[in-house]
């Protein structure tokens, strides 16, 4: 795993647009971005969008949504996309798991026909404070292809900020597995922050557990981790 200590959320997002120019340059075809939201990418999705980047050739697949979310909602997964990246750069082709279609058995089997058939390139990943990564919580399988999981308090109570009030936030989504995201070629996994400083010392020094998803990480032979000194605090 390269690690990069940055000292700030802008330097961290530069590091990633110039990944993410590189994978544009390497592959000469179609490029299949994997995408997360929630607000570590913010800042690198507003740069990509200031850029001079081209991405009409490219396909994402974002990690997850809500169930019972529309994308006219402006808490659901589709919304912040349209409303952080594809509004300003357009996309070949997005997908984002249904959050309306409450049949779980048939979305998230339309959801691995999707990631059979576009192979990610490269993928986003945020961490969150209890080692998830999509809304994989501890506990999933490393097996586990797009599944609907029903979220712990932790992620509930870490989400409430995007919500009027934390009951307002859905109580399951559906996430890609972790067997989807170490497929990808590549992986950028960003953490800022001291609140997130516990999850990357086990993502980056822990044993390979369940109990922490991004621990599996550690097996994935191109991953970058990007990190500020806060987040990075019990890895020096
Ligand atoms: C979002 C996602 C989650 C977040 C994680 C960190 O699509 O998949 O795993 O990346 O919860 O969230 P933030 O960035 O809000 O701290």
């Amino acid at each position: 795993m390269k690690i990069w200590i940055v000292k700030t959320p802008v330097e961290g997002a530069n590091k990633g647009v110039a990944m993410i120019q590189q994978t544009l340059k390497d592959c000469h075809e179609q490029v299949v971005f994997g995408l997360a939201t929630g607000g570590t990418p913010q800042t690198l999705y507003r740069l990509l969008s200031a850029s001079q980047l081209d991405f009409s050739r490219c396909i994402a697949i974002n990690l997850d949504e809500y169930v019972g979310l529309d994308q006219e909602n402006p808490q659901s997964y589709a919304y912040y996309m349209n409303r952080h990246l594809f509004s300003k750069k357009p996309f070949q082709q997005t997908f984002i798991p249904n959050g309306m279609n409450r049949n779980a058995t048939v979305e998230t089997q339309r959801y691995d026909q999707i990631l059979d058939r576009y192979p990610i390139d490269l993928q986003i990943l945020g961490l969150g404070q209890n080692g998830h990564i999509g809304f994989n919580e501890p506990g999933t399988p490393f097996e586990s292809t797009t599944h609907e999981v029903q979220l712990t308090e932790s992620t509930i109570a870490a989400n409430a900020r995007f919500f009027a009030q934390s009951t307002d936030v859905p109580r399951s989504a559906y996430s890609m597995g972790i067997k989807s995201i170490m497929a990808a070629k590549q992986i950028i996994i960003m953490a800022y922050g001291k609140a997130k400083a516990a999850a990357v010392k086990k993502l980056v020094l822990g044993p390979v557990t369940t109990a922490v998803p991004a621990s599996i990480l550690q097996q994935h032979p191109n991953v970058t981790l990007i990190v500020d000194e806060a987040a990075a605090d019990q890895i020096k």
